[in-house]
C-alpha cells in the first residue's frame, strides 16, 4: 500500500526556532508497523530525517531528505510491582503531557522535568534534564526501528550510552534509529529532589503542600520566569552545553575570575554554567535584527521573527569565539544543527 506522503513538506510549524524551510517530502508515522513500509517505498533511496517536536533543532536550510514525523501515540502500563510502575509511551507523545499524565496517576520521577518542550521519543536522544533530574534516571527501555537494516531493536538503559545531553542515539544513530516508544520506570512513592536552584523556595513561596504536583508547578513557574515560550519567541532552549572542566583548570580560572560559579560533579570535574560565561562576555539581551540572546537566560538564542538559521548559527560562532578568547573555554552546541 502506498504511504501517505506530503510533498514538499513545510517545516515551519515543526521547528520551535521558527525557521521557514522545507523538506523534500514528509510521512507521519503513527504506528511502528509503518516503518518497514517506509523502507519498501523508498525506491529513490532518499536519506531520512526523523522529526519529533523539533525543539532541539536549528535548521539552516531546506532539508534534502524524507522527513519521518514521529506521531506514535499511546501510553500503556507494561508492568507493575510493589515499588514501581512501568509505562510504555509512544515516541510521538508530547513530553509535558506525559509528565502531567504520570502526576495525575500518582507516578513519581519526572515531575522535575515538567514543561520541557519536545516529545517522548526525543527525550532519550539527548537525555533531557532539568532541576537535578535526567530522563536516564527513569528510562528502562528505548524501543527503536533501524532505518538502515529494517530491524526492530530494544535498548535497555545500560545500552543507551547516556551522558550529559548525550546518548548513542545522538552520537551514533542520528536519523538512523527511529524511537517509536520508550518504557519508563516510575516510583509509586515519590523521592523528592528539591535541592536544585529555587525549587524548595518556590514551593514555600507559593504556599503549596509537598507533592509531585507541587514540584511540577514550581518547576513550571521557574521555567516560565526564565525561559522564552517557543510559541511566542522562536528558540530551542539551551543552545550550548555547560562545559565540564578539571578541578585544576577551574581552580586557575577562579583565581582570575573569583565570581565564576562552578558545581562539582565528580572528584576532579567541575561544571561551569555557560550562561554565566556568555553573560560575562556581554551577550545577555544582545539583539541584532531578528536574532538575539535572551535577556533572562544567556544560554538561549532567540529568533524574534524572520531570522534565517544561518543568522542564528553565525551568532553562535561569535559567542563561541568570545567565550574562548576571554576564558579559554570552547563551548559545545547542545542544539542539533542541520
Ligand atoms: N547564569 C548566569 N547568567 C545567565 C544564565 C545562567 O549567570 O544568563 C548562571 C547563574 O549562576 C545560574 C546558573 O548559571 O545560577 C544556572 O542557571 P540555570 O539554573 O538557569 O541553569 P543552566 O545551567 O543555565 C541548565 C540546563 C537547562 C535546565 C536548567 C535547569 C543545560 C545546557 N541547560 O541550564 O536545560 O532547564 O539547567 O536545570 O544543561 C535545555 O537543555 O534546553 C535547558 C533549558
Amino acid at each position: 500500500m502506498p504511504l501517505p506522503i506530503e510533498s514538499p513538506a513545510d517545516l515551519f510549524p515543526y521547528n520551535t526556532f521558527g525557521m521557514k524551510v522545507h523538506g523534500l517530502q514528509m510521512t507521519r508515522i503513527s504506528t511502528p508497523e509503518a516503518l518497514p513500509e517506509v523502507l519498501e517505498n523508498n525506491l529513490q533511496q532518499l536519506p531520512f530525517f526523523i522529526l519529533g517536536g523539533g525543539s532541539n533543532l536549528l535548521l539552516t536550510g531546506d532539508v534534502r531528505a524524507w522527513i519521518l514525523k514521529n506521531e506514535c501515540r499511546g501510553i500503556v502500563k507494561a508492568a507493575e510491582d510493589d515499588r514501581y510502575v512501568y509505562l510504555k509511551a509512544g515516541g510521538g507523545e508530547v513530553w509535558h503531557d506525559f509528565v502531567i499524565h504520570c502526576i495525575a496517576q500518582g507516578y513519581a520521577g519526572i515531575e522535575n522535568l515538567a514543561l520541557i518542550p519536545g516529545t517522548v521519543g526525543a527525550a532519550p536522544i539527548q537525555n533531557i534534564g532539568a532541576y537535578g533530574v535526567e530522563v536516564k534516571d527513569v528510562i528502562r527501555t528505548v524501543h527503536t526501528f533501524d532505518l538502515r537494516t529494517g530491524v526492530f531493536r530494544d535498548f535497555d538503559n545500560s545500552a543507551c550510552g547516556f551522558g550529559y545531553r548525550e546518548s548513542v542515539f545522538k552520537r551514533d544513530y542520528r536519523n538512523i534509529l527511529f524511537v517509536y516508544a520508550v518504557t519508563f520506570r516510575l516510583d509509586k512513592e515519590p523521592a523528592y529532589r528539591l535541592e536544585y536552584g529555587d525549587i524548595r523556595k518556590t514551593i514555600d513561596d507559593m504556599k503549596l503542600p509537598l507533592s509531585i504536583a507541587s514540584v511540577a508547578r514550581a518547576v513550571i513557574h521557574i521555567r516560565q520566569s526564565k525561559l522564552p515560550d517557543p510559541r511566542e519567541i522562536g528558540n530551542s532552549g539551551s543552545f550550548f552545553k555547560n562545559p565540564e572542566l578539571s578541578a585544576g583548570e577551574y581552580g586557575s580560572l577562579k583565581e582570575r575570575f573569583p565570581d565564576m560559579p562552578g558545581y562539582r560533579i565528580a572528584e576532579d570535574r567541575v561544571k561551569v554554567p555557560a550562561g554565566w560565561l556568555i553573560e560575562q562576555c556581554g551577550w545577555k539581551g544582545y539583539r541584532e535584527g531578528a536574532v538575539g540572546v535572551h535577556p533572562r537566560q544567556a544560554l538561549v538564542l532567540v529568533n524574534y521573527g524572520g531570522a534565517a538559521g544561518k543568522d542564528i548559527y553565525e551568532l553562535s560562532v561569535r559567542i563561541l569565539e568570545s567565550v574562548e578568547e576571554r576564558f579559554g573555554i570552547l563551548l559545545e552546541r547542545e542544539v542539533q544543527v542541520y
